[in-house]
């Protein structure tokens, strides 16, 4: 044997033998052994434990990473060391696959490599699922999500996945969504987060890369019959509906005729506005999207038409446009907060609460709209209150439970979130909806012509109105309809009376 082959460094101290690279060694094997063990645990765990999952996913994917850092620095500082001490540079590495101990030593290394590539593959591809999952978006962070995710439970998309709509597809949404997601986990951690979490969501992804991709905008609707139950707040909670025939309509000519409400959706045209509101004496943002003093349609021909408020003389080039998607109408497609007198007036039409209860509409809604610290607290209350309204009567047990069912899914006092919190863009009853733009106060440039506003028949047909049999004489051309309340004026803000409670 060559005496200037350097054969093994037995004489060496090991690079490994100092304290920071111990620890971090320490450190690995016992983020591998843990994530091995959560694994185990999280397949066979029935349903998903948000817990076990940050664990497996984040956690112990954290410990190993920075055990592994925590190694190489040490070894590093305690080569420079050594390198001092001896004066010399990295030992000399001669692999001579000829050796029986280097091919056995070689083999062993691409094994672990090809063991170690696959265990991080997995890992990472487990992680990246664990952190698109509703679990992680809804469950982990319990209190601050909990209004979304109970509402959204409720809802006609609680099989869609929460990122199919607040990321969708592709790498700049995806890389997007986790920086964003990095500072809402440390804005949780250290109880800096809004309550209640604002919207509109700034920056949300437009819903031509999210909606739309399940939603075809040219699909054709048609008219949509919709029958709204109510029960008035008198003595014997006279009910009352209201039938429908809504004009959806369609947006694309090759499926159908272009009008009615999806008129809207922006095939081939677009509809754009300005979100202000008027106050101390000029135009500001509206950050809400609530008041809307100017409008404009811009064809497929390139036709503009515009529409604004008489009070609105400002230049439109200071303010924000914005162009209308889905969202300025469906903007509570996964979570609605039901208002408390729509909760009751479906309880009672399904008889989860006794409608012969007298004055039980006004008092259940009552019970509802106090303001309460916390949920307990709550449906102690609601059940104290309507227990001693109503002595001695047994049928109020279940009302009193349906009461306290509405109150846990629509009102999350932790998070101060509830319906009056977040404006409904849909109708025109409890918020402006659409009658923002349809309030015949938008006037096109002649002064003329407004934007279609106070015929009650032109988005729907009243078909019928009243109790009983009234529902079912209908009027196919429509009806003027009969407001149970006060005579109303030409161009009413329902709004401002009916706020969903009292
Ligand atoms: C069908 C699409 C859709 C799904 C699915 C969905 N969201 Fe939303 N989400 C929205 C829209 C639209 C808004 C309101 C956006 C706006 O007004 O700017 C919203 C708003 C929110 C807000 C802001 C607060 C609020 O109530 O407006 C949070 C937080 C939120 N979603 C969390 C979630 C979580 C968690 C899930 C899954 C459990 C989820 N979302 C699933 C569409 C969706
Ligand atoms: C991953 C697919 C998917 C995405 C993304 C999606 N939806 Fe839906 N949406 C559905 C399905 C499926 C239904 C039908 C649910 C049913 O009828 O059971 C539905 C139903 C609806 C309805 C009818 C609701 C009702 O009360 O019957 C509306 C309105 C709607 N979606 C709007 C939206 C809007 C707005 C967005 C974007 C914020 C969106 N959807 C995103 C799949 C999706
Ligand atoms: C001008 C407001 C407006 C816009 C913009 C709008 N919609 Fe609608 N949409 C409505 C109304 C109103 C209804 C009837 C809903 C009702 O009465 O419950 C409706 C109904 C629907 C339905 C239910 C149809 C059914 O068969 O049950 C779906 C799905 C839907 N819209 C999806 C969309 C999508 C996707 C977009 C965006 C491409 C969109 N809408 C844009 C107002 C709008
Ligand atoms: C941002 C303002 C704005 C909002 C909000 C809005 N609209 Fe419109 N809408 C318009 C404008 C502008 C027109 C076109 C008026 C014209 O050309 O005369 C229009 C036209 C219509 C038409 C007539 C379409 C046709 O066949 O010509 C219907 C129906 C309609 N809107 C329904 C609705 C409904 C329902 C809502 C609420 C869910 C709504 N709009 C919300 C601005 C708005
Ligand atoms: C710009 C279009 C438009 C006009 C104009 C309009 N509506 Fe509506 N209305 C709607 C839409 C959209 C809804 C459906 C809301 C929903 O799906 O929850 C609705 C719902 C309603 C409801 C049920 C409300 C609820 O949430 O309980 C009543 C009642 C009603 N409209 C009455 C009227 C009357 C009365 C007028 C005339 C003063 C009128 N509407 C004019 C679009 C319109
Ligand atoms: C000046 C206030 C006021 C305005 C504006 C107003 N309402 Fe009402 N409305 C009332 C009152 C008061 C009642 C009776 C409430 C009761 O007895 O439950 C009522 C009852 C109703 C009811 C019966 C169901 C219920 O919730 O009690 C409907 C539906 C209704 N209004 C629709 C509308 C619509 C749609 C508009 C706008 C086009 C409108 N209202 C505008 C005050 C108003």
């Amino acid at each position: 044997m060559n005496p200037e082959t350097p054969v093994v460094h037995s004489g060496r101290p090991s690079l490994l033998r100092n304290w920071l690279s111990l620890t971090g060694l320490v450190v690995v094997i016992g983020s591998l052994f843990s994530t091995l063990l959560l694994f185990i645990m999280d397949t066979m765990a029935h349903g998903s434990n948000p817990y076990i999952g940050i664990l497996t996913y984040c956690v112990a994917p954290f410990f190993f990473i920075s055990g592994s850092i925590l190694t190489l620095i040490g070894v590093i500082r305690e080569k420079r060391k050594l390198g001092q001490v001896a004066g010399e540079g990295w030992p000399k590495m001669v692999v001579d696959l000829s050796r029986t101990r280097d091919r056995r030593m070689m083999a062993f290394f691409l094994t672990g490599a090809v063991l170690f590539l696959l265990l991080s593959a997995v890992g990472s591809y487990h992680t990246y699922h664990f952190t698109e999952s509703v679990t992680f978006c809804g469950e982990a962070c319990h209190t601050v999500m909990e209004p979304e995710l109970v509402t959204y439970q409720h809802g006609p998309h609680a099989r869609v996945p929460c990122t199919e709509c607040h990321i969708g597809s592709g790498a700049k949404w995806f890389v997007k969504a986790k920086i964003s997601g990095s500072y809402q986990l440390y804005a949780v951690a250290f109880d800096k987060y809004p309550r209640p979490v604002p919207t509109p969501i700034k920056n949300l992804r437009p819903a031509q890369d999210t909606c739309e991709q399940c939603h075809w905008p040219a699909k054709f609707v048609g008219n949509l019959e919709r029958t709204f139950n109510y029960h008035l707040a008198n003595e014997t909670n006279t009910p009352f509906a209201v039938r429908v025939l809504m004009h959806v309509g369609g947006g694309d000519p090759t499926h159908g005729p272009v009008g009615g409400i999806h008129w809207h959706m922006n095939v081939g045209k677009k509809t754009e506005y300005i979100a202000a509101k008027f106050e101390q004496g000029s135009w500001v943002p509206d950050a809400t999207r609530q008041s809307i003093p100017w409008v404009r349609t811009v064809d497929d021909q390139g036709v503009i038409k515009e529409f604004r408020k008489k009070s609105f003389t400002n230049d439109v080039a200071g303010f924000e446009i914005r162009t209308m998607d889905c969202m300025d109408c469906h903007n509570r497609p996964a979570h609605r907060y039901k208002t408390p007198n729509e909760a009751v007036d479906l309880a009672m039409t399904l008889g989860s609460i006794d409608s012969d209860l007298h004055w039980i509409k006004s008092n259940a809604v009552a019970a509802l709209t106090q303001t309460y610290t916390n949920e307990t607290q709550a449906l102690q209350a609601i059940a104290t209150t309507l227990t001693q309204k109503y002595p001695n009567e047994p049928r109020i047990r279940p009302a009193i439970n349906a009461v306290q069912k509405i109150y846990s899914e629509n009102f999350f006092p932790e998070m101060k979130a509830d319906w009056s919190s977040y404006p409904d863009n849909i109708g025109h009853m409890e918020w402006p909806g659409c009658f923002r733009c349809h309030d015949g106060l938008h006037k096109a440039d002649d002064g003329k012509q407004s934007i279609k506003a106070s015929d009650c028949n032109a988005c729907h047909t009243l078909l019928a109105q009243g109790s009983g049999d009234e529902l079912n004489k209908l009027n196919p051309g429509g009806m003027t309809f009969t407001h149970p309340g006060d005579e109303l004026d030409e161009n009413p803000t329902c709004h401002e009376c009916h706020t969903g409670g009292l």
